[in-house]
């Protein structure tokens, strides 16, 4: 049997990579790591798997990891994420995003790697009209952030086009959980980590918008266990060792929840009760976003498999709550 290939894995010491990169090496599989630890952290990789702390800008030194590691594919995880911070400051993100995008497949060309699996964001679709989001459906972003990773994947299809790249480009919905505590995110500004900030606070959760036109009024979105995104890209990996690959591919479950319907898996979880407050939406909020996953399932063989009591339970085993202060607010005790 011949031995699986290495693979390089950008942005590997942070959340999602953190995760992919323990996937990978408990299928026997070598990983070598490039992350500039701007908001990686090298704690997140195992003893042995070798780290380059450079930036995926520095196109020598990414072109001399994949030499020195005889690398035969990426994923490619390495950017910013924050969306706010993308409107502020959108030079930064194209800059960090495409020129870390072409930075990335100019090395490869020189190191002749011909995989590469690339993170996307269901933040390429903007407003879907929609609330189940096809690959087909149109990729109308609305920040600096979705602008430019849905520019990254053109270029990585353009590049695929002109030379001997294979690719699947995996946009993913919102990634929660986490396997261990040292793999936690601490990043996140989706509704998970408000909630969080929201016990610790000691005061109720914000909800933005009670007024839609869903079930019981609140945002419906995709949640996806972050052990089960890891998986899709290990299938992605498998995927394109077979032979070559050349598509844009959802990663979600597949099914939505509400904001109140997380809450009560909150309360269910932790055994409190989660205050909440109703507050108007926020402009360009949609309705419900919910992936369709019909094409990952055909390409790839991959389905989501964790609920959202598993989500939230893995969330609620690795949140690092402050300790509870005599005179601050009421705490939540972890139960
Ligand atoms: N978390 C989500 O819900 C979500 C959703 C959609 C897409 N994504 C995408 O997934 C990828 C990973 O996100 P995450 O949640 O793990 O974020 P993260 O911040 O935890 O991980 C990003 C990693 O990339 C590194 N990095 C950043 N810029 C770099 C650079 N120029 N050179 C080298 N390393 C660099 C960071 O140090 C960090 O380790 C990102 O591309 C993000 O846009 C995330």
């Amino acid at each position: 049997m011949t031995e699986p290939g290495v693979w390089l894995v950008t942005g590997g010491a942070g959340y999602i990579g953190g995760h992919t990169v323990a996937r990978l090496l408990s299928e026997g599989r070598r990983v070598v790591v490039l992350d500039d630890l701007s908001t990686g952290l090298a704690h997140r990789l195992p003893v042995g798997v070798p780290l380059v702390n450079a930036s995926v800008l520095d196109t020598d030194a990414v072109a001399g990891a994949l030499r020195e590691h005889a690398v035969s594919g990426v994923i490619h995880f390495a950017a910013k994420k924050s969306v706010p911070e993308s409107m502020a400051d959108p030079l930064l993100y194209y800059r960090e995003i495409v020129g870390g995008t072409t930075s990335l497949l100019t090395a490869m060309r020189e190191a002749g790697v011909g995989r590469l699996v690339y993170s996307s964001t269901a933040a390429v679709y903007g407003m879907p009209k929609q609330g189940i989001v096809r690959e087909t459906d149109p990729a109308v972003p609305i920040s600096p952030y979705g602008h430019s990773k849905l520019v990254s994947e053109q270029v990585i299809r353009e590049v695929g086009r002109a030379h001997e790249l294979s690719w699947l480009s995996l946009r993913y919905f919102n990634a929660v959980g986490a396997d261990t505590v040292g793999l936690a995110d601490h990043g996140a500004s989706n509704l998970f980590p408000r909630i969080f900030r929201a016990f610790a606070q000691g005061r109720p959760v914000v909800v933005t918008g009670g007024d839609f036109d869903t079930p019981d009024g609140t945002g419906v979105r995709d949640y996806i266990h972050v052990g089960d995104l890891a998986d899709a890209h290990v299938a992605a990996v498998h995927r394109l060792e077979r032979g070559p690959a050349a598509a844009v591919l959802n990663v979600g479950t597949g099914r939505g929840y509400s904001v109140l319907e997380v809450l009560a898996a909150f309360r269910e979880i932790t055994g409190e009760d989660v205050p909440y407050e109703i507050v108007a939406p926020r402009a360009g909020d949609p309705a419900t976003v919910i992936a369709s996953v019909d094409r990952i399932a055909e390409e790839l063989g991959w389905s989501a498999r964790r609920d959202l009591k598993e989500m939230v339970a893995s969330a609620w085993a690795a949140v690092d709550l402050p300790p509870p202060s005599p005179s601050g607010p009421p705490h939540l005790e972890k139960v």
